[in-house]
C-alpha cells in the first residue's frame, strides 16, 4: 500500500488522472481485480474524494475552486506514515465486519473491562442517505443508542452530527460540542458533538477542543490545547 501511495507521484500523472482510472477500471470491476488494487484505489477515493465517498464527487469540484483542492487531505508523507502506524499494530486489530448491534454485543462479551474503551462513530443523522449506502433512518439511531447506553462496566464515547434528535437520545450523558471544517457535499463547518459514558474522565484542560491536539510522539501522550481565537476588536491572539 505504502509503495503504490509513493508512487503515485512519481509517475508524473495527475491527481484528475489517476482518479478517473481508479473509478473506470477498478471500483467498477470490483469483482474481478485484485485487493490490493481496490483497497488503494478506495484509498485513494476516500482521501480525494467529498466526505470520502466513494461516488461523492472530488473536493473542489470538477473547477478546482476554492480554498480546499483535490488533495487538501491527500499529505503523501503523513498518510505513508499513519499507514505504517496501524501496520505496527495489526496484531491487536481485529476486524469483524458485523452489524453494530451484534457487534456490540460481542465485543461487550470479549472486552477486558478494566482497559477497554469503546467509540463509536455511527453514521450521520443528516444527510445519511447522500453519504452512505445503506443509510440508517431515525428508528435505526434509537436501537443502536439502546445498546450504547445499555453496555454494562465499559466506558464509551460516541461521535455524531449534533442534532436535536441525537442530543435527544443520549440526555444526561456528559457530551462535548465542537465544530471542525469538512467536506461533506461541500466545505463547510460541521457542528459535531460526542458523548461519554458516565464517569469517563475528560481533558483537564478547559475548554478543550477535540480536533486540536498535538501527540507526542515519544510518550504516544495526547495535550490537548485550547484554540486560540482572534478578537474581533484589537486583532489580538488569545
Ligand atoms: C461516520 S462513518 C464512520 C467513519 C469512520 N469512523 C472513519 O473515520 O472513517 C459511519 C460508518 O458506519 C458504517 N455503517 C453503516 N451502517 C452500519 C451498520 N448497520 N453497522 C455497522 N456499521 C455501519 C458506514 O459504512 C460508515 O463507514
Amino acid at each position: 500500500m505504502c509503495f503504490f501511495l509513493d508512487t503515485a507521484y512519481s509517475q508524473q500523472r495527475n491527481y484528475f488522472e489517476i482518479r478517473d482510472e481508479w473509478l473506470k477500471q477498478i471500483q467498477q470491476n470490483k469483482d474481478r481485480v485484485d485487493l490490493l488494487s481496490l483497497g488503494f484505489s478506495t484509498f485513494f477515493l476516500s482521501r480525494t474524494n467529498r466526505s470520502g465517498i466513494i461516488k461523492g464527487g472530488v473536493i473542489g469540484g470538477n473547477g478546482q475552486i476554492g480554498k480546499y483542492l483535490i488533495d487538501c487531505r491527500f499529505n503523501k508523507k503523513e498518510l505513508i506514515e499513519r499507514i505504517k502506524t496501524i501496520a505496527a499494530q495489526k496484531k491487536n486489530i481485529r476486524l469483524y465486519k458485523k452489524d453494530a448491534v451484534q457487534l456490540i454485543a460481542k465485543i461487550q462479551k470479549e472486552a477486558d473491562i478494566t482497559n477497554t474503551i469503546f467509540y463509536f462513530d455511527p453514521p450521520y443523522f443528516l444527510k445519511a442517505d447522500s453519504l452512505y449506502m445503506n443509510h440508517y433512518k431515525k428508528h435505526d439511531h434509537d436501537i443502536v443508542s439502546k445498546k450504547i447506553r445499555g453496555i454494562k462496566n465499559i466506558k464509551w464515547i460516541v461521535s455524531y452530527d449534533n442534532v436535536v434528535d441525537i442530543k435527544r437520545l443520549y440526555h444526561g450523558y456528559p457530551k462535548k460540542e465542537y465544530s471542525f471544517t469538512h467536506t461533506a457535499g461541500y466545505t463547510k463547518q460541521g457542528q459535531e458533538i460526542l458523548f461519554f459514558s458516565k464517569g469517563l474522565i475528560q481533558p483537564d484542560v478547559a475548554p478543550y477542543d477535540p480536533t486540536f491536539f498535538r501527540l507526542n510522539r515519544k510518550s504516544r501522550k495526547i495535550y490537548y490545547r485550547k484554540r486560540r481565537t482572534r478578537k474581533k476588536n484589537n486583532n489580538t491572539l488569545v
